[in-house]
């Protein structure tokens, strides 16, 4: 459910992005608590044009800090470019709670290696993570790569560079492609294979990895190339991976299904049409359901299904537990049966 929030803080963090931070009352404090590296939703309304889009809390649950996002200004990006210019201290903004499996399990008593990789403003979720690990699990060391155009481009600049001061378990690699730097270029294969190196050969190392999708390509080869095996590497994507793994699509799809929908603890009986997703039908039908990405990046969207049977073009956000446990993308599903029961409270 969104919940109406009032905006604390903005900082400019470099031309093109801004930290916008969130006055959480006591009322919703157990509701919107998190894990390093979750993202929030934010429903926008722009000029009367409606869009969600998820954003990565920065700020660490462990800190004290307020629940803070980082905003990169994109290309006709109509949500960013809003946040970054039009937003106020003090304006009210409709945030759905924290949400996401892009986290880290921390324990005090582990003494581990744990790689960052990140471009852009794929450093969000990887601040929060490398800030929760340097409070809560004093034994490990953290190092970030991090990929950017020019030193002015770099989110959180101070940030971190305070941050590699105040903890010596905290490195940082910065890769520019433009100006002064001891890494020039981006984060490429080649790039890639010579950084990660000296990690690959320490078997309790993980990794995550977070940024435009080529450079999540990059770092998957180049990990696999060194056979880290998947539950070590984490990842979080920004945009649609660059090949999505999809199942044929059944034959039976293509007629309009009848299905129910709980929600928000009311329900529904809603129809699909040929080809439409859960959730768009949801939309269409002003059922108001929970989405950002629509492209199985994120997880907002996903729901229990219940009864019947659904086919999903892609599966990206969700875990093998999840799957395992009945959860579905509606992003991305097609109901097959009409008996489909999706619960978006389960
Ligand atoms: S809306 Fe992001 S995974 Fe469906």
């Amino acid at each position: 459910m969104f919940r109406s929030i009032t905006v604390s803080e903005i900082k400019r963090l470099t031309p093109q992005s801004v930290a916008i931070s969130f006055s959480i009352p006591d009322e919703l404090r157990k509701e919107f608590s998190y894990l390093p590296g979750q993202y929030i939703t934010i429903k926008a309304d722009v000029n009367g044009q409606k869009a969600n889009r998820a954003y990565s809390l920065c700020s660490s649950p462990y800190s004290g800090e307020a629940h803070t996002i980082g905003v990169k200004q994109t290309d006709n990006g109509l949500v960013s470019t809003y946040l970054n210019n039009e937003l106020l201290v003090g304006d009210s903004i409709e945030i759905m709670k924290p949400m996401g499996n892009f986290t880290v399990n921390i324990q005090q008593e582990h003494a581990r290696r744990i790689v960052l990789i990140g471009g852009g403003s794929g450093i969000t979720p990887l601040l929060s993570i490398a800030k929760s690990l340097l409070l809560k699990e004093p034994q490990s060391t953290i190092t970030l790569i991090y990929g950017n155009r020019d030193e002015h481009s770099i989110m959180f600049f101070d940030e971190l560079d305070e941050l590699s001061l105040r903890y010596p378990a905290f490195t940082i690699i910065n890769v520019l492609e433009e100006g002064e730097a001891l890494h020039k270029g981006r984060l490429d294969n080649a790039t890639l294979s010579t950084l990660l190196a000296p990690f690959a050969s320490d078997e309790h190392a993980e990794f995550y990895i977070c940024g435009p999708s080529p450079v999540m390509a990059n770092a998957e080869s180049v990990l696999e190339h060194h056979h880290i095996t998947k539950e070590r590497i984490h990842r979080e994507f920004f945009t649609a991976p660059l090949s999505i793994d999809e199942e044929p699509v059944e034959a039976h799809e293509t007629s309009e299904k009848n299905i129910s929908v709980k929600l928000y603890g009311r329900s529904y009986e809603i129809t699909v049409n040929p080809g439409e997703t859960i959730l768009d039908a949801g939309i269409r039908q002003q059922l108001d359901p929970p989405y950002a990405c629509q492209i199985a990046a994120c997880c907002t969207c996903r729901a229990k299904l219940q009864s019947g049977k659904v086919h999903m073009d892609s599966r990206e956000a969700l875990t093998d537990d999840e799957i395992e446990e009945g959860y579905i993308l509606t992003c991305q599903a097609h109901p097959l049966t009409d008996d489909v029961l999706v619960d978006y409270d389960g």
